[in-house]
């Protein structure tokens, strides 16, 4: 039987991979607001309003969206366990206000003709078996004039990950447990989590979730795959990281909003090396290199994908592409272009070398949160 992607890995491993540490609650509240202002949902909007969330794990970003009044609130996940600590949560903390709804189901058996003011899918379209499709059927349940969030994450925002998944590949061996496994690549990235500030998980559940969960079946959901496949009932309201400068002037409305999201793409590709690498903000670069990037990084992860069923004469394949796309890179971006030089070094080495200066600190923009707003009509 196929694996269905997230349910049967957090079945395994609980409910603790989806769940965040957020004991600073202000501070917490405080990211939301600024992501959700950033994306053009002003709080107050959802006040008396119908939302719905898709995949809303143990429900901590619930809780804001909950706080900020709706009057319903229905919330659909495919794991037992992970919806019943999210009900908890929400009934011991939320609002007393707020009618709440908990379905437990696979999101494509979730069906309802009832529509919804603002639809919610975070981290949940990335890695299912036919994104696009999935998110076709989540934007049906969009109002007319109302809101959906999700987020989108691509070969290229995710490359660190990929290349931190290949170390684990290169040394773990099946006669180590789970456990010993971990606690292996803990020690092994331990210099790479001191460079993270504000990670709201252990390393230990970061490495389960992103180096050990099976991805092998599921597809990357990137901004083109998302506004490329969205009709003209859509426009894009906000993007974070807002990678695209508007200077037009609001009187010269584009003819249409497929027109509009267009050059959110084209935005997209033109930006490629900032979503390669947190650390740089690159100036805006040709599309043709984007592409290019996002070729190369879409192989490699074919060639993780490949090594991870059992191929293993692929390391030196999987080593060419990781130079190639490092000399592509390395006029415009020098310091992506030596983490990969050196991961690749680090990695065919067994992970043997200790001291490395710029592997550690390479994270990549990871998953990007968008908003559409459905035409009023
Ligand atoms: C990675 S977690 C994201 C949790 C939360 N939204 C966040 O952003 O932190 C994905 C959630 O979606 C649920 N999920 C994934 N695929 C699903 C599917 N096909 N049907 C129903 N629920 C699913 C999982 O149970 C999990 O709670």
């Amino acid at each position: 039987m196929t694996e269905k992607p997230y349910l049967d890995f957090y079945a395994k491993q609980g409910a603790r991979l989806v769940s965040r540490d957020v004991e600073d609650t202000d501070k917490f509240f405080r990211a939301r607001e600024s992501l959700y202002i950033a994306l053009g949902i002003a709080p107050g909007f959802l006040r008396g309003k119908t939302v719905i969330e898709f995949g809303p794990g143990t429900g901590h970003n619930a809780l804001y969206t909950d706080w900020l009044g709706p009057s319903r609130f229905v919330l659909v996940d495919g794991g037992p366990d992970i919806l019943a600590a999210s009900k908890e949560r929400l009934v011991t903390n939320g609002s007393h206000l707020v009618e709440r709804e908990f379905i437990c189901s696979l999101f494509d058996d979730y069906n309802s003709m009832e529509l919804f003011d603002f639809v919610i899918a975070e981290g949940c379209i990335p890695n299912q078996t036919n994104p696009v499709d999935l998110f076709k059927k989540m934007q049906r349940f969009v109002k007319p004039g109302g809101l959906m969030l999700f987020t989108t994450v691509s070969s290229v925002s995710w490359l660190s990950e990929m290349l931190r998944r290949l170390a684990k590949n290169r040394i773990i061996s099946l006669e180590m447990s789970e456990e010993e496994q971990v606690n292996l690549m803990v020690s092994k990235f331990e210099d790479h989590f001191d460079t993270l500030k504000n990670m709201a998980r252990t390393p230990e559940e970061w490495i389960l979730d992103n180096l050990f969960q099976p991805h092998a079946e599921g597809k990357f959901f990137t901004i083109p795959d998302a506004l490329n496949s969205l009709s003209n009932e859509f426009i894009v309201s906000g993007t974070i990281p807002t990678y695209f400068q508007d200077w037009t002037w609001y009187k010269d409305v584009a003819h249409s909003n497929i027109e509009r999201n267009a050059k959110l793409v084209e935005a997209y590709f033109s930006n490629m090396l900032n979503f390669v690498d947190r650390r740089l903000i690159n100036p805006t670069h040709s599309q043709e290199l984007g592409k290019q990037v996002e070729e190369i990084a879409s192989d490699v992860w074919s060639q993780v994908c490949r090594i991870e069923k059992g191929e293993v004469d692929l390391w030196d394949e999987i080593f060419e592409s990781l130079t190639q796309l490092s000399l592509l890179i390395s006029s415009e971006a020098l310091q992506t272009s030596k983490s990969i030089d050196e991961a690749v070094k680090w990695i065919r080495g067994g992970l043997q070398d200790k001291r490395l200066l710029y592997f550690p600190s390479w994270w990549g923009r990871g998953q990007q949160h968008v908003c559409i707003c459905r035409r009023q009509v």
